[in-house]
């Protein structure tokens, strides 16, 4: 029996779960070390390029078309066209195995954390707590080692809370709790960045590190070649950085934006949810130099030895930061670490839609089976990420996933909404639901942003080939970074041989685009 697709209670229960999606993990950590390794302020310009040229245009991509076909990314792919059904499968199978299998460990990384703030568990020195009590860091990513009981049993607890989510129809699953975990996360965060700001150095770090540019780490015209080529890399990273914070290319904005009813402005949705989302990666930032800027000052060390990459800011800096606060430290940790814990949640959650959607929206199963057979399947392969060794693991599947798999969907999704669907015909369906669309978005759609991201591409891919990613071994950079890619993919096109249910490839009723063509 066909499924009866659900629908979101009201448009303000959509855009806090699509804002939710956007603001993870990502935002918190991920963009203020950006920030600070690619130039402080001036990092700032290619992120802004990219949201303008790709993030929002691309937004307005997916919601328009989940909207229009009214289907996951598979399903909306193959009205266009059978031909391209592969395209849609590849985002969610991306998103499912490509990240949530190790977004959901970090979450339970994030768990572990809220329980050791109780008593400051980390002790003094952070560094070593991380990688050698905690993770027990085996030595190379060729050895995987045991599986880390404590991270495991978190990740388990994260796949169950999504499971409990997903389960019901997006109403009365991810709507319901995206109106409750939203406001809790907007207000935790608001009370993070008002205690960090004034702390004694945060000025001095937001001032002097944040907010002050540093024009040559952008540089794509200096007549250094070196510097033309690391600024490449920052802007490669700002794109990248775009997709993986804006939620792009996962096929989960096509699919949230199919549960909204035929009456809804889909453009001045599609720029709300970018300029929340960058604009809470910005003031979220304020907190994380804040407190750096405080360590610093208070251990008399530069702000550059004082902040640190990656994993090491949420897991290192912030807890030893944390324990030198002059009072409350307590509860300064379980705030930061429940903040990350939602934000991980309302990703993640989006994460697992995106894919039982197409599922569901393929097979017709009853939505309750296909999640809890995901969430177990998917829990199963997060352990791999659980183990010693699964650090390297991470990073590896993370600068692949989102460099190449992420940008490779945008840059697919405006060739066909571009040239093949017709961005004319895209942009006249979504200005006549509200926000008129300017002609400018064909020409970013058609030719500017798949020729950057094609650009993109080919940046990532010098830079990977001139030089090892983080100086992994070879070997271990094409198992878990080109061979997850590949799984991907081939995963994608087994999909695609199912046959579909012929009324679910009947070309919709759009009165709107009808009244176009007379
Ligand atoms: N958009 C999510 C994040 O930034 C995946 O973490």
């Amino acid at each position: 029996m066909a499924q009866q697709r659900s629908n979101w209670k009201s448009n303000l229960g959509f855009l806090l779960a699509a804002i939710g999606s956007a603001i993870g993990l990502g935002n918190v950590w991920r963009f203020s070390y950006m920030a600070h390794q690619y130039g402080g302020g001036a990092f700032l310009v290619p992120y802004l390029v990219a949201l303008i040229v790709a993030g929002v245009p691309i937004m307005i991509i997916e919601y328009g078309l989940g909207h229009r076909e009214k289907g996951s990314s598979p399903l909306s792919f193959v009205r266009i066209n059978k031909r391209f059904e592969w395209i849609g499968w590849w985002m969610p199978v991306v998103a499912m195995f490509g990240i949530m299998l190790y977004y959901s460990v970090v979450i339970g990384w994030c768990i572990n954390y809220f329980i050791f703030s109780f008593n400051l568990s980390w002790g003094g020195d952070t560094q070593h707590f991380f990688f050698s009590q905690f993770l027990q860091l085996s030595d190379s990513a060729a050895d995987i080692g045991s599986i880390r009981f404590p991270i495991a049993a978190a990740t388990l607890f994260v796949w169950l809370i999504c499971w409990f989510i997903c389960y019901r129809d997006v109403r009365h699953g991810i709507e319901k709790a995206s109106m409750i975990f939203m406001p809790i996360l907007f207000l935790l965060t608001i009370v993070l960045v008002l205690w960090s700001v004034f702390l004694e150095g945060a000025s001095d770090a937001i001032f002097n590190h944040y907010l002050d540019a540093d024009w040559s780490k952008i540089n794509l015209i200096a007549e250094d070649p070196a510097v033309r080529s690391e600024a490449g890399k920052v802007w490669a990273a700002a794109f990248g950085q775009i997709f993986f914070t804006l939620s792009l290319g996962f096929g989960i904005m096509i699919t949230y934006a199919s549960y909204l009813p035929q009456k809804t402005d889909i453009g001045k949705n599609a720029f709300i949810t970018c300029f929340v989302n960058c604009l809470y990666s910005f003031i979220a930032g304020f907190a994380v130099f804040g407190i750096v800027g405080f360590m610093a000052h208070n251990q008399g060390v530069p702000f550059e030895d004082a902040i640190k990459g990656g994993p090491q800011l949420a897991f290192v800096v912030y807890p030893q930061a944390i324990s030198l606060l002059p009072s409350m430290n307590v509860l300064f940790g379980v705030i930061f670490f429940l903040m990350l814990v939602i934000a991980g949640l309302t990703s993640g959650i989006s994460l697992i839609e995106a894919f039982s959607c197409a599922i569901t929206d393929k097979f017709d199963w009853a939505r309750g089976k296909v999640v809890t057979a995901i969430c177990i399947l998917g829990f199963l392969g997060s352990i791999i990420f659980t183990t010693r060794g699964g650090l390297y693991l991470l990073d590896i599947a993370d600068h692949f996933i989102t460099n190449y798999g992420l940008v490779a969907g945008g840059l697919l999704e405006c060739i066909i909404i571009g040239w093949v669907l017709k961005a004319s015909l895209m942009r006249n369906y979504i200005s006549r639901l509200g926000t008129v669309i300017t002609p400018l978005w064909d020409i970013l759609v058609k030719f500017i942003t798949p020729i950057i991201l094609t650009y993109l591409l080919y940046l990532s891919l010098v830079g990977d080939i001139t030089e090892n990613y983080s100086g992994y071994p070879t070997g271990q950079l094409i198992l878990y970074g080109v061979g997850l890619m590949l799984v991907c993919l081939v995963a994608a096109f087994i999909l695609t041989l199912v046959p579909w249910k012929p009324e679910k490839l009947q070309r919709r009723h759009r009165p709107e685009e009808d009244e176009l063509l007379i």
